[in-house]
């Protein structure tokens, strides 16, 4: 599984602010990114997610109250064997603005965000992530088959060949869609991303879109669309019912096959980012939890 990273100054993101008003009263004292699916919290999916895509300096911007929180989880990351930095987001401003607080972290280089609450699993997702990530002109965006897209992102695409599809439009939360295709929360942007995004203004709803940022690159003609296959999952977590499915979900996979699902430790590992001496030692303060057990085991080998 191991996987040469591809454009190595690619700078991740991840965007976990919000006050997560759907979900009180369990939003009330922390963000809903540190709430539980299943057996760990939330922002490990999505750090998975840039970690497999062979990202290792990333940017978490939070609320201004639940920075400590998050540096207490994750600390530095070189437990993972990446580079976290953190910032802040003082009221939600849309998910473009991400790259009004992160112009400095991502300058002029390539980059990924990633929503904080999107959960993204599947065979070959790896190796997709890692071919979008050497891509070094241009945005990709994704496009996922849902029942009913009216809360989303919407991409309408022609099919260009069997596994290639070409933007024709891009929709925020259209009324009538003009096609099932869900845009998940995962943007890959070149390295204009910070100057286009500067010169957004804020829509009717009062946020910087990050569809009219995909929309500029749509203008430009380097605007990339990969529709997610059907083996892939993308969960959201904005209710409770995706809350619930979503730690289902990782449930009955981890227990079927007792492997974890966006276990960082072992990501670092595969990567070649951290060795298992490393891993032995960091899983002395999970106790007899079973991330710990995992820890032990994948330190001894026994996940290959
Ligand atoms: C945001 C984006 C939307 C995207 C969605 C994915 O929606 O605006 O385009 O499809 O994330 O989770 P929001 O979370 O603001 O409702």
């Amino acid at each position: 599984m191991s996987t040469p990273p591809t454009a190595p100054n690619r700078k991740g993101l991840v965007l976990a602010g919000g006050s997560g008003t759907r979900l009180f009263p369990l939003t009330l004292p922390f963000s809903k990114q540190l709430m539980p699916v299943y057996d760990k919290p939330m922002i490990y999916y999505p750090l998975s997610v840039l970690m497999l895509a062979g990202i290792r300096e990333i940017l978490i911007i939070t609320t201004p109250h639940d920075r400590p929180l998050f540096e207490r989880l994750l600390g530095d990351g070189s437990a993972y064997g990446i580079a976290l930095s953190y910032a802040v987001q003082d009221e939600p401003r849309g998910l473009a603005d991400a790259y009004r607080i992160g112009a400095d972290f991502v300058g002029e280089e390539p980059s990924c965000l990633i929503l904080g609450d999107n959960l993204f699993y599947g065979a070959y997702l790896t190796d997709m992530l890692v071919a979008v990530s050497a891509r070094t002109e241009g945005a990709t965006i994704f496009g996922y088959h849902v029942v009913d897209p009216r809360a989303y992102g919407v991409v309408e695409v022609e099919h260009t060949g069997p596994n290639s599809a070409k933007a024709i439009s891009l929709e925020e939360k259209p009324e009538h869609p003009r096609s099932s295709l869900a845009i998940p929360g995962l943007y890959f942007y070149d390295r204009h991303a910070v100057a286009y995004a500067a010169a957004l203004r804020p829509s009717p709803r009062g946020e910087i879109e990050i569809t009219d940022l995909n929309r500029r690159y749509l203008a430009e003609g380097t605007l990339h669309v990969e529709v997610l296959s059907r083996g892939t999952a993308w969960l959201d977590t904005g209710t409770h019912e995706n809350l619930i499915d979503a730690a289902d979900y990782i449930r009955a996979v981890q227990n079927r096959q007792g492997l974890k699902v966006a276990c960082l430790e072992e990501i670092g590992l595969f990567k070649g980012w951290i060795d298992r001496a490393t891993i032995a030692e960091n899983a002395k303060a999970y106790g007899k939890s079973s991330y710990g057990d995992y820890l032990r085991m994948v330190a001894a080998d026994g996940t290959r």
